[in-house]
């Protein structure tokens, strides 16, 4: 038996804390009652968050956050499966590889990699530098769209992609590389920094548009994301 609030955040869908206001929001329900706080559940138990049932909770400790509550299951082998796959985009041996974090709603939505508001950002950033989209090749390290349910009102909300997620990703994002084979890649924030130095100190404040190599060769060039200047303007003038 496990508390309610430690299976829903071991399923990967919020914090102990955030599972605990779904509970006494009344989103959650637990073999067709009303949860309250405290109960306990095992396996055999049938859990609702919304009205969509989760599958198999708590089964295993690889257990990450989906896209729907419905068929999360918790191993290794088809976590993935009810997630929409987004792959990267553009010119076969493009000279530029930009790399990002991880699809958003409106990259999932179209299965395209930065086409929201954050797309926006890069096809001017592309353009005051003289470059088309089409002439370059963009990916993220992870290719779904990472998400948390929001206790407030029960939407999926983007975060961050979780360590686990990325080491997933990492060999389709250096098969990639491979196949491009680029003469530069751009990483836009500290996700692809980090991946593709495979540094887990490296920091985009530290290596802002300092051109340096990566261990496999490629000539690399850190840049912020450019969401980044979605929320901070100033960055605008750096990015
Ligand atoms: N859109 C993407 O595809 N990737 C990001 O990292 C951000 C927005």
């Amino acid at each position: 038996m496990t508390r309610l609030n430690k299976y829903l955040a071991e399923c990967g869908l919020c914090s102990r804390r955030e599972a605990d206001k779904l509970i006494d929001q009344g989103r959650v329900y637990v073999n067709g009652q009303r949860a309250v706080s405290g109960m306990k559940v095992c396996d055999r138990d049938i859990v609702e968050v919304n009205h969509q049932r989760l599958q198999s909770a708590a089964a295993s400790k690889v257990v990450l956050a989906y896209n729907k509550p419905v068929g999360i299951t918790c191993t290794e082998k088809d976590r993935y499966a009810e997630k929409t796959i987004v792959f990267g985009e553009g010119k076969q041996n493009a000279k530029i590889c930009m790399i990002g974090e991880a699809p958003g709603g409106d990259e999932e939505k179209q299965g395209r990699p930065f086409v929201g508001k954050a797309g926006k950002n890069l096809s001017s950033f592309l353009e005051t530098i003289g470059l088309k989209r089409e002439e370059i090749y963009i990916t993220n390290v992870v290719k779904f769209r990472p998400t948390n349910v929001s206790p407030k009102t029960g939407n999926f909300v983007n975060r961050p992609p979780k360590k686990p997620e990325i080491d997933f990703f990492l060999p389709y994002l250096k098969k990639e590389l491979e196949i491009i084979q680029p003469d530069m890649i751009v990483t836009l924030g500290n996700v692809p920094l980090k991946a593709v130095t495979g540094d887990d100190s490296a920091s985009i404040g530290d290596m802002h548009g300092i051109m340096t190599t990566t261990k496999d060769g490629y000539k690399l060039f850190p840049l912020y994301p450019p969401a980044a200047i979605i929320y901070n303007r100033g960055l605008s003038e750096v990015y």
